[in-house]
């Protein structure tokens, strides 16, 4: 029996570099070098044990794939933690869709399921979004299966069905979800989304009228590149609209009035036709998110039938790069108080960068030049970095510095 949760992390040991101070010193340097020792607990788990994943058990087989290390993560919800850099991302989310769309009373229209297991079925994760069985996102290669029916979640899009099968209309799925992947700057096997879901029924396309039933929504019709055979060309007009309209807003929201965006024609077997978002950050188009007009198909499977809606899918370590300039998605596992601490601000839409510490200037009285002592936080995502690593990219920096800023390095 093997009883894995989210607590299993390696120790850390941090380490102070003091530079020997130079005999006529104005400024020491101050390295912190911080170790990291996460990488010791690999081992895959074997078939025919019992695995405990968020107070739940899974008998596994031949199709486990999930390592103790990646199950290490399960539960640490970086989305819920305070001060969290994606907590902040997803609140102001939240607040966006609560202000968008409210109730004849003023309430928001939207609820947020942020706490669902991570753990889904296959028929969660690709059948009940129509992806074919042949599919190749359901290789064991790209996904983490825990046995033959369940894997963590690869998308918060496998929660779309249940939600409506409940009976929600306007949600957000906010929570971690879980791939396959070469780990860089940019990749990571854990990473965050929210799914945001809009139903209408006739009177919310419509408004109410006398007589209703001279409305129509559906027609049998040929299915184009612009519309599934069961829309109605104007009301699907109405939806995508709508569904552009708010993710336009939202990406202005976060990104400054003044961001450049555009659509660009995108394929997902849960709607058609389907979009992604594009912004411009520093002259290159970055995608912000995927959305769509749900299949109807999948509407019905769900007793929406007399229903039309539309999906979208974001990844939040994405925005959350670009808005604070975090350099490598790894930083947002880290517990480091010199990463963190920068976002403990209460107001989620405070415009910050994430950045190198000033932590001391001094102007020298005779010479009026001045010293800035920054301290930069060395530290290796994967694997425990010596000090002789430490020394060469430090020296490369001070290298930079000099010839680019035209300083000079103590
Ligand atoms: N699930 C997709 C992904 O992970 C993102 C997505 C695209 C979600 C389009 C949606 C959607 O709801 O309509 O890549």
């Amino acid at each position: 029996m093997c009883s894995l949760s989210g607590r299993q992390r390696g120790g850390k040991m941090v380490l102070q570099i003091l530079r020997p101070p130079l005999l006529k010193h104005l400024q020491t340097a101050s390295l912190t070098c911080v170790v990291s020792r996460n990488y010791s607990a690999k081992a895959t788990i074997k078939q025919g044990e019992q695995v405990t994943i968020a107070g739940r058990e899974y008998l596994t087989d031949q199709m486990t794939n999930v390592t103790s290390h990646l199950l290490s993560h399960v539960g640490r919800n970086l989305h819920l933690q305070k001060y969290h850099p994606l907590n902040h991302i997803s609140q102001r989310i939240v607040q966006y869709m609560y202000q968008k769309y409210v109730s004849s009373r003023g309430n928001p229209l939207f609820s947020v399921h942020n706490q669902i297991h991570p753990v889904v079925t296959t028929w969660q994760n690709f059948d009940s979004l129509l992806i074919p069985k042949d599919h190749v996102s359901r290789q064991k290669s790209d996904n983490y299966y825990v046995n033959k029916e369940n894997l963590l979640r690869a998308h918060t899009s496998a929660h779309q069905c249940e939600l409506i099968g409940m009976g929600f209309d306007n949600f957000l799925v906010i929570g971690d979800v879980y791939r396959r992947d070469e780990i860089d700057a940019s990749h990571y096997p854990v990473f965050h989304q929210v799914e945001g879901v809009r139903l209408c029924t006739k009177r919310d396309i419509f408004g109410s009228h006398q007589n209703m039933d001279s409305f129509r929504m559906f027609e049998n019709g040929e299915r184009t590149r612009q519309k599934q055979g069961v829309h109605i060309a104007q009301v699907l007009q109405l939806l995508e609209s709508d569904l552009k309209s708010c993710l336009l807003g939202l990406a202005t929201t976060l990104f400054g009035q003044d961001v450049e965006a555009r659509w660009v024609d995108a394929y997902f077997p849960f709607t058609h036709p389907s979009w992604e978002l594009e912004v411009k950050i520093n002259n290159d188009w970055v995608e912000l998110l995927g959305c769509g007009i749900i299949e109807q198909e999948i509407l019905s499977n769900t007793g929406a039938q007399d229903k039309i809606g539309w999906a979208f899918g974001l990844g939040l370590e994405r925005w959350a790069m670009k808005l604070y300039s975090i350099p490598d998605i790894r930083l947002f596992w880290s517990t480091d108080s010199g990463f963190l601490s920068q976002f403990q601000f209460d107001d989620p839409a405070t415009n910050f960068k994430y950045q190198v510490y000033l932590i001391d200037t001094y102007t020298h009285p005779k010479k009026k030049s001045t010293s800035c002592c920054y301290r930069i936080v060395y530290r290796h995502m994967e694997k425990v970095i010596t000090q002789e690593e430490v020394n060469i990219i430090h020296k490369r920096i001070e290298e930079k510095a000099t010839a680019d800023l035209g300083v000079t390095m103590r």
